[in-house]
């Protein structure tokens, strides 16, 4: 399938599996996985199920890999891997904030080539294919490349794995004077599409897993935006990192006030 069609009919699928989510009042019974306070609804691995099921009669020999049920051991292969996570915000999903992402990214021989999140609450598509640019409801985004003390700092607080949030919080502290104001808005996915479409100057967290980030990063490198390992490093896809990103300036910012 040329990828041009192939990304027509992820975005068309991912749009369908937000319809799945989109008017549920309640999440219903949630369990606990590991770390703290990381849940899990009925909703999660439906979608999840869902998506596997469409996107596997897209790319029948594609791999998996995805936040539930099993999937998270899957590997980032050479041939062709989708990338999911089902609900991103799962926790504001639970509480009824309307802020979650449906996060699909397709990688091939080990870089993302096709990226997809979506929140069905706002209807805002983010899209991107590499070497194709970044979308927001089909709108190209071009990342203004603006200051830290221009905007303002997505943050996240690896909220499953609470021995790291005493220095995150230190961190923060520090960046805080360099901003306008500090966000969190529970959904990295979301948060990295946020820095994509100008909406804050960067996002920064000290742990995530490879579905919470895979696909939002091509869309924010299509933009023109940077993310990396927390000290600059690539991230090829590693399966969980200290995750910095943002506008090339808030990015460099960010670097040069650890030092
Ligand atoms: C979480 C969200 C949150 C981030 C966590 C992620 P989940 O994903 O993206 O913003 O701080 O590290 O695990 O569990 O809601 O899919
Ligand atoms: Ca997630
Ligand atoms: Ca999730």
């Amino acid at each position: 399938m040329e990828k041009e069609v192939l990304f027509e009919r992820m975005c068309r699928t991912v749009r369908e599996a937000g319809d799945l989510i989109r008017t549920c009042t309640s999440a219903g019974a949630c369990r606990t996985k590991e770390g703290t306070a990381n849940f899990v609804t009925k909703y999660d691995s439906m979608v999840q199920e869902f998506l596997i099921q469409r996107l596997s009669a897209l790319v029948p020999k594609a791999v998996f890999v995805g936040e539930e049920d099993g999937y998270s051991e899957g590997k980032i292969g050479k041939g062709d891997t989708f990338i999911i996570d089902p609900i991103d915000g799962t926790t504001n999903f639970i509480c009824g904030f309307p802020v979650c992402g449906i996060s699909v990214g397709l990688s091939r021989q080990g870089r993302m080539e096709i990226g997809v999140v979506y929140n069905p609450f706002r209807e805002e598509m983010f899209a991107a294919g590499r070497g194709t640019g970044a979308f927001l409801n089909g709108r190209k985004l071009v990342l203004r490349d603006c200051a830290l003390g221009e905007s303002v700092l997505c943050m996240d607080t690896a909220p499953y794995t609470p021995e790291l949030r005493d220095g995150i919080f230190e961190e923060l502290r520090r960046l805080s004077y360099l901003c306008m104001d500090m966000r969190s808005i529970g959904s990295a996915a979301l948060s990295i599409c946020y820095v994509a479409c100008g909406r804050a100057a960067a996002y920064i967290s000290p742990k995530l897993c490879v579905w919470d980030y895979a696909a939002a990063s091509l869309i924010l490198t299509e933009a023109g935006g940077v993310i990396t390992g927390k000290n600059g490093e690539e991230l090829n896809l590693a399966t969980r990192a200290a995750v910095l990103a943002g506008s090339p300036k808030a990015h460099a910012e960010i670097l040069e006030s650890g030092t």
